[in-house]
């Protein structure tokens, strides 16, 4: 009888075979660690005949991944196709229906349907491990779960999606568009397949509703994330908020407070020499708040092949050791359904907009910011250029609320040449 751990792995992408790839080259060394082999039995992709730069030819190809997922002799399925719905979900619970464990990378499924597929799996005593679902090579998971499990953690942000970091970071670093930008970050295989999932902030709050999860206890809830995307940031936001010594991140944040749950990712300043303003490219950045730890800072590769593989690998790695965790750091049937805050904790903002040049309309906007209660800390106007100037304000802390009524009065005065742009301020 083998005491090999056997593999069926579907998925023959940019994670796929960079798991291939790592499973050939280090077959020795994963021994060693674990005590036993580890062995692919059979593979699904979607294309039988596509080259994909690796040897499959020992391993049983199979054209349906719930065929793949319900074979006698795998031990474990590993899930790498990608997508919410389709034939990861219906793999992933035909593998757990008949007694294998799971390995995924897929955050989209996990943040949809976390909840229902934890309980899935612990009903049958089975595990799904997702190690390279949030944060690409980071072991952010096994941190939040294992290392940090002592703690009560306060507050849970970070920078989760390479894309959108790579793309704000050099569009800052060369003064090029957006557009030049997206293209280099797909041709390093950063982009999903649906790039609106990145660029639009959803694959980031996926990330951040299933840490949410984690940290406080609470059954995974992305339709709780306040979301925004990183579409319509422009050279001028990232040049005027570095001249007020900031830079823009798609952060996210996830913290309880007396309202509920927050969970919001969006474009936000952040001081350009915190660590979080200084990260650069596809890197990915997680900082982890607790009671006993004070702050844990993660940081490395987001996303690629090699970075997420060696994700993957390592849940392999667990499981051929017998190692067995709840899904989400606790039993499933335990977790509580979070009520989502409805009101955002106040912060500072930062207003960039174009005055047109008249009498008073510094005052005009000033007195609006006064009659809404927002205080100024800091106002910058620039030189007039076609009878417009550039005006940029960092308020004291205020809610999203208070500065809606104040962006609304503002639209009617006759004094803005443009929609004015608001962002939040956050201070690490
Ligand atoms: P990818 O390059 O697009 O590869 C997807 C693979 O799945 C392809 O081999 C495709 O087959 C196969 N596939 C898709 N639908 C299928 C179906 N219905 N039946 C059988 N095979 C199917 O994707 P990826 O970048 O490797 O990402 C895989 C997963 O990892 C996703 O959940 C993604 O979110 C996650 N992830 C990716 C990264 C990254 O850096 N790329 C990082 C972290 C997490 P064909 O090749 O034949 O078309
Ligand atoms: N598209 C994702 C990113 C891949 O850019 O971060 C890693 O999850």
């Amino acid at each position: 009888m083998t005491n090999a751990l056997r593999l069926g792995i579907a998925g023959l992408g940019t994670v796929g075979v960079g798991v291939v790839r790592i499973l050939r080259k280090q077959a020795a060394l994963l021994e060693a660690r674990t005590g036993r082999r580890i062995e692919i039995v059979a593979v699904s992709a979607r294309d039988a005949a596509k080259d994909r730069g690796v040897p499959l030819s020992a391993y049983a190809w199979e054209t349906d991944p719930v065929a793949l997922a319900k074979r006698d002799d795998i031990d474990v399925f590993v899930e790498l196709m990608g997508g919410a719905e389709g034939a990861a979900k219906d793999a992933v619970e035909a593998a757990l229906r008949s007694g294998k464990d799971v390995v995924t990378a897929n955050k989209a499924m996990l943040a949809h349907h976390g909840q229902a597929l934890a309980e899935l799996a612990e009903a049958a005593g089975l595990s799904i491990r997702y190690e390279a679902a949030v944060a690409g090579g980071i072991p952010v998971i096994k941190a939040l779960a294992e290392g940090l499990a002592g703690n009560e953690i306060t507050r849970v942000m970070g920078v989760m999606n390479g894309t959108c970091n790579y793309i704000l970071t050099r569009m800052e670093a060369t003064g090029q568009g957006y557009n030049a930008l997206f293209q280099e970050a797909s041709d390093l295989g950063y982009l999903e397949a649906d790039p609106n999932l990145d660029v639009g902030g959803i694959d980031a709050g996926h990330k951040l509703a299933i840490l949410a999860s984690l940290a406080f206890g609470t059954q995974v809830n992305f339709d709780g994330v306040e979301l925004e995307g990183i579409q319509r940031i422009t050279l001028e936001d990232i040049r005027q908020a570095a001249d007020m010594g900031y830079r823009i991140k798609l952060l996210g944040v996830a913290q309880r407070s007396p309202r509920g749950l927050v969970q919001r990712m969006q474009p936000c300043l952040v001081p350009a020499h915190s660590p979080l303003g200084q990260l650069e490219g596809g890197t990915n950045m997680v900082v982890i708040e607790g009671d006993a730890i004070e702050q844990l800072v993660l940081r490395g590769p987001g996303a690629g092949e090699g970075p997420t593989a060696s994700a993957v690998l390592g849940d392999i790695c667990d499981l051929a050791r017998g190692c067995r965790l709840p899904v989400f750091g606790q039993p499933a049937a335990t977790l509580e359904a979070a009520t989502p805050a409805q009101t955002g904790l106040p912060a500072p903002y930062y207003l960039r907009m174009a005055l047109l040049d008249k009498p008073g309309a510094l005052a005009k906007i000033a007195k609006i910011l006064g009659d809404a209660g927002v205080s100024i800390d800091r106002m910058r106007q620039y030189g007039h250029t076609d009878g417009a100037a550039p005006v940029l304000f960092v308020t004291h802390k205020t809610t999203r609320a208070a500065l809606d009524v104040a962006l609304e009065e503002m639209q009617a005065t006759d004094v803005v040449a443009l929609q004015p742009v608001a962002l939040r301020i956050e201070h690490v």
